[in-house]
C-alpha cells in the first residue's frame, strides 16, 4: 500500500469530557463496533476509579491505566481508528494538554441532564485554541434531562462553539423514543430490551411521511417536524471546510450505555473527520506524505515493574514511514537511535511493529533518552513546536531524606520530570529544588515512585507560591536588573535554564508588571512560539 493510501486511511482522535459524562462508556461502544474487543466492560473494568484517593494502590492504578489504555487503535470500514487517551482527573490534566498537540480531532462528550461541565470548558478551550475540529455527543438520553435546544445554546455560550446538530433526539428520558439522524434521514428506534444491541432504523425520504406519526405517536411526530424546520431556520447547515477548520461543530445525540446513536456519529466520523494532518515545526511546515520520517514525543510512561527501569516513550508520527532498526536522530541532542521493538498499540494489546505511518502512534522502549516534546527524524534537525510547560497550581521544596542517596533522588527526579509527571525549579539565590504540579496526587505519585524506582527518599516543605511566570526581558537593561534585584528571592531556573519569577499572589504579578513594563512575565513555558496557548 503507498504512503498516501496509509494516510488517507487513518483517523486519530481523543474523547474529551468531564468525569462521568460517558467518555470510557463510549470508547468502549466505539470499540465493539471495530470488533476490537467482543464484549462491553473490557475498557471499564480497567478503569481509572474517579475521586482522587491517596492510597498507594490508586496511585499505581491511575499509572497502570495510562499504559493499557493510552491508545485504542482499530479498523472500521477499512478506516484504521487511533484513539489516543486523555485522562479525565483533572490532576492529570497536564497529560490531556498534551496528548492533544498529537490529535487531529476530538469527540466532546457532555452528560444530558449536567450539561457543559468545568473540566469540559477547559479542555475544550484548548481545542479552539489550536483549532482542532471538534464533533460534540450528547450522551445519557435514556435519561430525563435538558431540553435539547437549550443544551445547543448552553454549548454554544459555554463553550463558544458554533452548532450544527446532525440528529435530534425524540422525547428524553422514560418518553425517549429514539433519534432522527438529520445526517442520515432515518429514524432509530430506541427499545429497552435492545440495551446492549443496536437498535432498529428505520430509513425516511420524507419526513412527512405519515408511517412516521404510526411509529412515535402523532404528537411526538409533529413536534419532530417543527424541530426539524427549527433547526433548518437557526442552525447552519453543516460544511466540512468549517469542521475541519474549528470553526463550525457536529452534535450528535444517544446513549453510549445502550450503544444508542454511537454507530451514527462513528459513521458520520470515518466520513468527515480529518485525516492526519501537517504540523508546525521551527523551520517549516512538515506534510505527512512526505516520504522522510518525523515524529514527537508526547507522552513518556514509566514502567510499572521497578526491576525493569525502562520507559515507553509514546511518538505520534507526523511524515513518512517509521520502521524498526532504522537510524533516527534525536534532534536534541544529536542522538542516532535505533529501536529494535518498537510497540504498536491494539484495543487488547500491544504488538512489535515493523512500519508505522502518519496518524499512528508507537511505543518505543527508552532508557532515559527522550524528554516530553522531543523531535525524531531521519536526520533533518527540526523541532516541533508546541508542547507546552503551564504554570503548576502547587509548589513544594523537596528535600533529600537520605543524605547517601542523593544522586539516585537527582536522577529520579530528573527522569519524572522528563516524563512530565510535574515540574522542577531551582532557585537562583540558593539552589534548592521546587517541585511544581497541577494536582496534589502528584506529590505523592512522586514520592512514591523516587522510593520504589529509585531508592532515594524525600520530604517536602509547604511554599507559599500562586503562580510561576517565565519571564521575558532584556537582561542587560537597568530596568531588569532592578527587577532581579528586588525579586531575587523569588527567581529561579525551569528545567531548560529559563527564568522564572515565582509571583506569590496575582497582586504581585499585577503590581510587577506595572512596576517592570518591559519584563514580561508567561504563564507558559514555550512563550516564544506558543500559539494563543498562553490566554488558556
Ligand atoms: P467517564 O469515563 O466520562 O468518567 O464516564 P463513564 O463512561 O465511566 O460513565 C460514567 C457513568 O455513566 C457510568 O455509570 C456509566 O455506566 C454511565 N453512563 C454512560 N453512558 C450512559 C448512558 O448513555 N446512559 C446512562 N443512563 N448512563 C450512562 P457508573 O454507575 O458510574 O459506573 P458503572 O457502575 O456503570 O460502571
Amino acid at each position: 500500500m503507498s504512503l498516501q493510501t496509509e494516510i488517507d486511511k487513518r483517523k486519530t482522535f481523543g474523547i474529551i469530557s468531564h468525569p462521568d459524562a460517558g467518555k470510557t462508556t463510549l470508547t468502549e461502544k466505539l470499540l465493539l463496533f471495530g470488533g476490537a474487543i467482543q464484549e462491553a466492560g473490557a475498557v471499564k473494568s480497567n478503569k481509572i476509579k474517579k475521586g482522587a484517593t491517596s492510597d498507594f494502590m490508586e496511585i499505581e492504578r491511575q499509572r497502570g491505566i495510562s499504559v493499557a489504555t493510552s491508545v485504542l487503535a482499530f479498523e472500521y470500514k477499512n478506516h484504521k481508528i487511533n484513539i489516543l487517551d486523555t485522562p479525565g482527573h483533572k490532576d492529570f490534566a497536564e497529560d490531556t494538554y498534551r496528548t492533544l498537540t498529537a490529535v487531529d480531532s476530538v469527540i466532546v462528550v457532555i452528560d444530558v441532564a449536567k450539561g457543559v461541565e468545568e473540566q469540559t470548558e477547559k479542555l475544550v478551550q484548548v481545542c479552539r485554541m489550536r483549532n482542532i475540529p471538534m464533533l460534540v455527543f450528547i450522551n445519557k438520553l435514556d435519561r430525563e434531562g435538558k431540553d435539547a435546544f437549550d443544551l445547543l445554546d448552553e454549548v454554544e455560550q459555554k463553550l463558544g462553539l458554533r452548532t450544527c446538530p446532525l440528529s435530534i433526539p425524540i422525547g428524553m428520558g422514560a418518553s425517549f423514543q429514539g433519534i432522527y439522524n438529520i445526517w442520515e434521514n432515518n429514524i432509530q428506534l430506541f427499545t429497552e430490551e435492545k440495551k446492549q444491541k443496536i437498535g432498529e432504523t428505520i430509513k425516511f425520504d420524507d419526513i412527512n411521511d405519515e408511517s412516521i406519526d404510526e411509529i412515535v405517536g402523532k404528537k411526538a411526530a409533529e413536534n419532530l417536524r417543527e424541530e426539524l424546520e427549527l433547526i433548518q431556520e437557526v442552525y447552519p447547515p453543516f460544511n466540512r471546510e468549517e469542521y475541519l477548520a474549528g470553526e463550525l461543530q457536529p452534535v450528535f445525540f444517544g446513549s453510549a450505555l445502550n450503544n444508542f446513536g454511537v454507530r451514527e456519529l462513528l459513521d458520520a466520523f470515518i466520513e468527515i473527520a480529518p485525516k492526519p494532518q501537517p504540523k508546525n515545526s521551527d523551520n517549516r511546515l512538515v506534510k505527512p506524505e512526505e516520504d522522510d520520517f518525523t515524529g514527537f514525543v508526547f507522552k513518556i510512561h514509566a514502567n510499572m515493574d521497578p526491576k525493569h527501569r525502562d520507559r515507553l516513550a509514546f511518538v505520534k508520527i507526523v511524515s513518512g514511514t517509521f520502521k524498526r532498526n532504522e537510524n533516527y536522530l534525536l534532534v536534541r541532542d544529536g542522538k542516532k537511535l535505533k529501536f529494535s521493538s518498537p510497540n504498536a498499540f491494539f484495543a487488547d494489546k500491544k504488538e512489535i511493529v515493523e512500519e508505522s505511518f502518519p496518524g499512528d502512534i508507537v511505543g518505543l522502549h527508552d532508557t532515559g533518552n527522550f524528554r516530553i516534546g522531543d523531535t525524531l527524524t531521519s536526520g533533518e534537525k527540526i523541532n516541533f513546536k508546541g508542547i507546552p510547560n503551564f504554570s503548576p497550581e502547587h509548589f513544594r521544596y523537596i528535600n533529600n531524606s537520605d543524605p547517601l542517596k542523593a544522586k539516585q533522588l537527582n536522577k529520579g527526579v530528573d527522569q519524572l520530570m522528563d516524563e512530565g509527571v510535574a515540574q522542577l525549579f531551582t532557585m537562583e539565590m540558593n539552589n534548592r529544588k521546587i517541585i511544581g504540579t497541577v494536582g496534589a496526587l502528584q506529590y505523592e505519585v512522586i514520592q512514591y515512585r523516587l522510593e520504589h524506582e529509585y531508592g532515594a527518599k524525600c520530604s517536602y516543605e509547604p511554599l507559599s507560591i500562586h503562580k510561576a511566570c517565565w519571564v521575558e526581558a532584556d537582561e542587560k537593561s537597568e530596568e531588569f536588573k532592578e527587577f532581579a534585584r528586588l525579586k531575587q528571592r523569588f527567581l529561579a531556573r525551569d528545567k531548560f535554564n529559563q527564568l522564572v519569577f515565582l509571583a506569590d499572589s496575582s497582586f504581585t504579578i499585577h503590581m510587577t508588571q506595572e512596576k517592570f513594563p518591559n519584563v514580561k512575565l508567561h504563564f507558559i513555558s514555550e512563550f516564544r512560539n506558543a500559539d494563543n496557548f498562553e490566554k488558556i
